[in-house]
């Protein structure tokens, strides 16, 4: 088998002061082993992702930003850049969320224009795609999914793309303890992997990890990790506990929590 190494991300969203999420990130540091074989991140809100980069300095848990806009710097109120990411000793950057295409406006357009300006400074994106629930029952998932890769990575070299990683999140499953099964997660992935292949090759589409998000918590990544086509776990709710999260960064060891 052809896998490659998994990436475990952490999604804080709204949730954290800085106290609080240094307190998550000591306690993760000290549960989450530097022997672990997959990579790992979390991604705190801005205002803590300066300390809990410090806490995880030396660390294998790397740090991501939620969003960046894509301008370098100027005039954009409310707005942080990639540079500004990198600084604060980011790693990785989220792009495309569903929450933000469905409160903040964010469209295929801007998610690729952020993807460059991820790339541009320096930055790992991990672009977020899935269909609505209306989207699923009336058989729209793949051309949905299709959509959000052809405009979201429209232009992007070969070697861009492989920086990347995409995350499929359905978005009835983000926060509804709904899971999409092994299967439904697996046929999407596939999807996602041959649309990649004819887009930009078999090495890409062989190197590039597709991450699936939604509901996933330390009782189904195995099953999840275990299909073809899953690299890894975008992961929301259950990555604010950091036992929670350390279990399921060791999903491939059944004593996890032996390790606290
Ligand atoms: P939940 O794991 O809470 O469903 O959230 C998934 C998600 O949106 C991660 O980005």
């Amino acid at each position: 088998m052809t896998k490659r190494k998994p990436l475990i991300a952490g999604n804080w969203k709204m949730y954290k002061t800085g106290p609080q999420a240094a307190e998550t990130a000591n306690r993760l540091r000290s549960l989450v082993s530097e022997f672990v074989d997959v990579d790992v991140m979390v991604a705190p809100p801005f205002t803590a992702l300066g300390i809990v980069a410090e806490i995880l300095k030396g660390s294998v848990i790397c740090v991501g930003g939620q969003d960046l806009f894509w301008e370098v710097e100027g005039a954009y109120t409310g707005e942080i850049s990639a540079p500004m990411l990198k600084a604060a000793g980011c790693t990785y950057v989220i792009i495309g969320h569903s929450e933000r295409r469905q409160y903040f406006g964010e469209t295929n357009a801007s998610v690729n224009r952020k993807i460059r300006a991820a790339l541009n400074g320096g930055l790992f994106p991990v672009v977020c795609v899935g269909e609505s629930e209306a989207e699923r029952e009336s058989n729209q998932t793949f051309s949905v999914v299709q959509q959000q890769l052809e405009e979201g990575l429209e232009g992007l070299a070969f070697d861009e793309v492989q920086r990347a990683s995409i995350a499929y999140e359905p978005v009835w499953a983000i926060g509804t303890g709904k899971t999409a099964t092994t299967d439904q997660a697996q046929e999407v992935h596939k999807f996602i992997r041959e649309w990649i292949d004819k887009a930009y090759g078999n090495s890409v589409a062989n190197a590039i990890r597709i991450l699936y998000g939604g509901s996933v918590k330390p009782e189904n990544i195995s099953d999840l990790m275990a299909m073809a086509d899953i690299d890894g776990a975008l992961v929301g709710g259950a990555s604010l506990d950091a036992d929670s999260f350390a279990a399921l960064v060791g999903f491939q060891v059944d004593s996890v929590t032996d390790k606290a």
